[in-house]
């Protein structure tokens, strides 16, 4: 089996989760996150990806920088796929990397007019994981949750814009924005960086957007979900607090779910 091997995922997916670590906001130290406490299901389930018409998806088939959107580990938390590349359309290797979650902000805010913003003292309270990088022939096929870390908004809102295409509204700085290849939440202008496991190019959001961690079979060129890394899923308790989806899910196009690229 090519791409990430089931036991390199199982040991990211030990090293990773977030929701126990909530639990000691009040101790300041640099850790990794723990599993998440889990009710309902006990452990992610492996689902297929097919098409809207029933085929499985090939991953050496997939359009570069064309997004999908998809449903998992839950029936109503959405996600994007993307096979990532460059702006002349080649597939870009997406490399395994360690994230921080920060689990407060590091700057206390001033409230007054023209005031200054105060670091926090102290060590910072933040939580690391893995990112297991991409899949697929070119290891260029990723997923993360497509609900901000931010306030939760969604798509259309939070969308990817491909390298080249400049974000809809303007960043600050606006080169980020200006260069594409990002995943920017028009809400209030977060940017995410699709490249590095989806980490905090500009707040306000604090942490990353979850990753789902994907297999690909290179015998049968299939892909499937294995189980999600990363902070829970904004909105949720646990990341498999709910319904949880089947042994298949289907990946629609943006304009599929109402809604163009
Ligand atoms: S909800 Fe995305 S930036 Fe606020």
């Amino acid at each position: 089996m090519g791409g990430v091997r089931r036991r390199d995922v199982i040991k990211y997916m030990a090293a990773a989760g977030i929701a126990g670590a909530f639990s000691s906001l009040i101790i300041p130290t640099i850790r990794y996150v723990t599993p998440p406490a889990l009710s309902g299901a006990a452990e992610y389930p492996r689902s297929l990806l097919v098409f809207s018409n029933g085929e499985p998806v090939r991953a050496s088939q997939l359009p570069v920088n064309k997004p999908y959107l998809f449903y998992y580990p839950l029936t109503d938390t959405q996600n994007i796929l993307i096979n990532l590349g460059d702006r002349n359309g080649n597939p870009v290797e997406v490399k395994s990397v360690e994230l921080l979650v920060t689990m407060h902000p590091l700057k206390v805010p001033s409230l007054a007019v023209g005031g200054e913003e105060k670091p926090i003292e102290g060590p910072p309270n933040v939580a690391k994981y893995v990112f297991p990088g991409g899949v697929g022939p070119n290891r260029s096929i990723v997923a993360y949750s497509l609900i901000c870390q931010h306030l939760g908004c969604i798509f259309p809102q939070l969308r990817f814009y491909p390298p080249g295409q400049p974000t809809r509204f303007r960043t600050n700085p606006p080169d980020i924005g200006q260069r594409g290849g990002v995943l920017h939440c028009a809400c209030h202008g977060t940017v995410y960086d699709p490249y590095r496991g989806a980490a905090v190019l500009l707040d306000p959001a604090l942490r990353p957007l979850p990753a789902i961690i994907l297999e690909w079979d290179s015998s049968t060129d299939y892909l499937y979900a294995v189980g999600v890394v990363g902070p829970t899923i904004f909105g949720k308790t646990c990341n498999l607090c709910g319904d949880v989806v089947k042994d298949r899910v289907t990946i629609y196009t943006p304009e599929e779910v109402g809604g163009s690229a």
